[in-house]
């Protein structure tokens, strides 16, 4: 019997919620990386005896959709799942409703949803610090509640079908004159987008917007452009003033 953390982290804040759900379940974890475009995900080896925590962010309300190829490849094999949803105090929309459907399609048998909130990847003055130690102590109570759900039954979860339309992120992170070329950027892109002989060439059709090139660089030389931002900064403000909780649906 194992325990799996399969997750789609960019930036880092999925994988904190993730690793506080995991340490409140206490068990051995074995680590899938949906962001990890090398990776071989069909050769998984899951047992119906097994449990994992598939975590994911909210991207425009929907799944992001190379997380979904990368999931739809892992066999279940009717392994337990707890389908986890991150997002930046905005909003997720139909996130948790289109994972666990994607996690059924893929053989997981869904025991509980968890939508939470962390940090925004790409302002990051929304749900500055979260998950702080109240996000802790609650998402730990959820995985106790998780624990001691005494049968396998799926929970009714937030969303519709169809799914939100999904919009195309449009934002293109950009090096500046600081970038060194020194390729981090480019190896550890989820989908491949910046060049390995030349990381100051992007695919702008490949990327996804995820900004883990500007979190990883270790010059700050990434950013997306001030006009951008402040766009999303405008649009973001009025929608994030209120702190949003986080919810168990067991
Ligand atoms: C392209 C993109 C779209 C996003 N869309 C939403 C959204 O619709 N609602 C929201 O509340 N947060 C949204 N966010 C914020 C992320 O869901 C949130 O910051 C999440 O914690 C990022 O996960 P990561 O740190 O593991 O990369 C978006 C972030 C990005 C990069």
């Amino acid at each position: 019997m194992s325990t799996y953390e399969i997750l789609f982290s960019p930036t880092g804040g999925t994988q904190k919620v993730s690793r506080i759900v995991l340490e409140g379940l206490d068990c051995p974890v074995q680590t899938i990386d949906l962001s990890n475009r090398f990776t071989d995900f069909s050769a998984a080896a899951l047992t119906p005896e097994d449990t994992a925590v598939i975590s994911v962010p909210s991207y425009g309300g929907r799944v992001p959709e190379i997380a979904m190829q990368r999931l739809r490849q892992i066999p279940g094999n009717g392994a337990r799942v707890i389908v986890v949803c991150v997002y930046g105090n905005r909003a997720y929309e139909d996130t948790l409703l289109e994972l666990a459907d994607c996690a059924g399609a893929a053989g997981f048998q869904v025991i509980a949803g968890i939508a939470a909130v962390a940090e925004h990847s790409v302002a990051r003055q929304f749900a500055a610090g979260r998950p702080d130690a109240a996000d802790r102590e609650q998402l730990l109570d959820f995985a106790r509640q998780i624990r001691e759900k005494g049968d396998s039954s799926s929970p009714a979860l937030p969303g519709n079908r169809p799914y939100k339309k999904r919009g195309g992120s449009g934002m293109v992170p950009k090096p500046t004159e600081a970038c060194v070329s020194c390729g981090l950027c480019a190896a550890r892109c989820p989908t491949g987008a910046i060049d390995v002989r030349d990381s100051k060439t992007v695919n702008a059709g490949a990327c996804i917007g995820c900004m883990r090139c500007v979190t990883l660089c270790p010059q700050s030389a990434r950013r997306l452009s001030g006009v951008k931002l402040a766009a999303v900064t405008a649009m973001l403000t009025p929608l994030c003033a209120k702190r949003k909780e986080n919810e168990l649906f067991i």
